[in-house]
């Protein structure tokens, strides 16, 4: 069977994975390729439509990235959007000018929409999101215009015959109104996909990819148990199996029983074919903890700590030919895109390159969104409980416990937090992006029975959130609260006292340290 297969075409634009997310989700599968991808790949890769990003250049310089002309003539249909619109425009004979207003944001657009089948069932009137300081001034002959705005004559251009489209707004980003209808348009009447693509078969052409790049050669993986480092395991072990070996450093500040279940998952009674090694390093980094206080301090011990146990364990099994890092795709973008092997900046991954003798880097979640991973690894027949894991920082309870950590306190704030998303869950509060529980250093007098205390104060956290950089205080039901209150100064020694965090962020941070 003939594969589809949509191909974004990169000139540099923000938004560039987001368009191949959003044809994904029509379940039409798409790749981004750059610019540079020549017209002979591009014909053999026979795609059944091509998608032109946005980009920050002017057309009209000589130093824009532009493609050979002869892509018009092949016959596939291609929607440009923005800079991909100008840049069809400005290749068939039209003109591209600098507009008199920059248009940013929420913009009023009418469309001409009559018989275009890129509006069809879409309102005349309609928001779309602009991001311009180009526009179209003149339109290529042939092409007529199909929508315009207040400050773009052409927002929108087609030549239906020759199956070419184009936007000067953004249908992919959310708050173009009805860009996923225009992109499900353009996918399925226009370029006539069937739209039979789904996670599965992202997993099993990756498993197919992997084996073939992979060969015979060995492979190293640190696995965490979060949910990025668990899809890319499991995906590993499908394709290569027992040349894969998971490392797992339990490092004592994991949540309550979570190094247990991770061993359950991965380990040798667990359900997949791969070498997994747990190494029980709690006490060396409660040694290496021992008496420090400041919290940056601490994360630089748990990190360094943690690279040198990877590196010992590393040494055990000598040379590799790949090591396996989880990055998804905010983490490319958060590292500066484009960039070729970008590692995880966060403590517990971004040094192991470095201790680890390997030849090639392998990410096959590189072009996911956390969503996506997340459906990969329900396809995987990962539990759900790691598939819907909350964010979980690498240096762990570490930085939950305010002060010196020791394994005293480790047990109680596992303890409470265990606690916590239990009441949590029973009473299924709905909208948290994390919540978690946090030992403050705060001792103070309570009553106890007959007896007085003066035990430590938890703090109870929770947030809404949908990137994680700035979050809001949830409004937990009171009496959801109280019952954890309840329970964390019955049922957990040593604790008298439980607050909760009514702070936002910005002015705090997410975690509590
Ligand atoms: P903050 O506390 O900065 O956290 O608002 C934002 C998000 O990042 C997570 N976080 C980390 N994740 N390694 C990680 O993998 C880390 O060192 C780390 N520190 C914070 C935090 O849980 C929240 O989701």
């Amino acid at each position: 069977m003939e594969k589809e297969m949509v191909i974004v075409l990169d000139f540099g634009g923000q938004y560039n994975q987001l368009i191949a997310r959003r044809v994904r989700e029509c379940n039409v599968y798409c790749e981004v390729k750059p610019y540079t991808m020549s017209l002979d790949e591009i014909k053999a890769a026979n795609p059944k439509g091509i998608i032109f990003t946005g980009g920050p250049n002017s057309v009209y310089l000589e130093e824009s990235p532009h493609y050979d002309k002869a892509i018009f003539e092949l016959g596939i249909p291609i929607l440009g959007i923005c800079y991909g619109s100008q840049l069809m425009a400005y290749e068939l004979g039209g003109e591209v000018a600098t507009a008199p207003v920059s248009e940013y944001g929420q913009t009023d657009v009418t469309a001409d929409n009559e018989g275009s089948l890129l509006f069809e069932g879409v309102s005349q009137k309609s928001i779309c999101w602009m991001s311009h300081t180009d526009y179209i001034s003149k339109l290529p002959e042939g092409f007529r215009r199909t929508a315009w705005s207040d400050v773009c004559p052409n927002a929108a251009m087609e030549c239906a015959e020759r199956r070419l489209y184009a936007t000067q707004f953004h249908p992919e980003v959310m708050h173009t109104r009805e860009g996923m209808k225009m992109l499900s348009n353009f996918v399925y009447k226009v370029c006539g996909c069937k739209g039979d693509w789904q996670m599965a078969s992202f997993v099993e052409t990756t498993i197919r990819q992997l084996r073939e790049k992979i060969g015979g050669g060995k492979v190293l993986c640190a696995l965490s148990g979060g949910v990025d480092s668990s899809v890319a395991a499991v995906l590993l072990s499908k394709a290569v199996g027992k040349q894969l070996t998971c490392v797992f450093v339990d490092h004592g500040l994991l949540r309550k029983n979570e190094g247990d279940e991770v061993e359950a998952v991965f380990g040798p009674n667990g359900s997949y074919d791969l070498n997994f090694i747990r190494v029980n390093a709690q006490e060396r980094f409660y040694s290496k903890l021992a008496g420090v206080e400041e919290p940056e301090a601490k994360r630089k011990i748990i990190g360094a700590e943690f690279i040198r146990v990877f590196e010992e364990e590393a040494k055990k099994i000598g040379a590799v030919d790949f090591l396996v890092q989880g990055t998804i795709y905010p983490d490319v973008i958060e590292s500066g895109l484009g960039k070729s092997a970008v590692i995880k900046s966060h403590h517990n991954v971004g040094g192991l390159p470095d201790c680890v003798d390997f030849k090639e880097i392998v990410e096959p979640l590189r072009m996911l969104f956390k969503d996506e991973v997340r459906k990969a690894g329900l396809e995987l027949g990962i539990p759900e409980y790691l598939v819907y894991r909350q964010p979980f920082p690498g240096p762990g309870l570490g930085i939950r416990i305010i002060g010196e950590v020791t394994a005293e306190k480790v047990r109680i704030v596992q303890d409470a937090d265990y606690i916590y998303r239990e009441e949590i869950a029973k009473a299924g509060v709905q909208g948290l992006g994390q919540y978690f529980a946090a030992l403050t250093n705060m001792r103070s007098v309570g009553v106890m029975g007959d007896f007085r205390t003066y035990d430590y104060a938890i703090a109870l956290r929770a947030v809404m959130t949908s990137d994680f950089m700035t979050a809001e205080a949830a409004p937990i039901p009171w009496e959801v609260l109280s019952k954890v209150t309840n329970r964390i100064v019955n049922e957990v020694k040593g604790v008298n006292r439980v607050l909760y965090d009514c702070t936002g962020k910005p002015p705090a941070t997410i975690e509590f340290e």
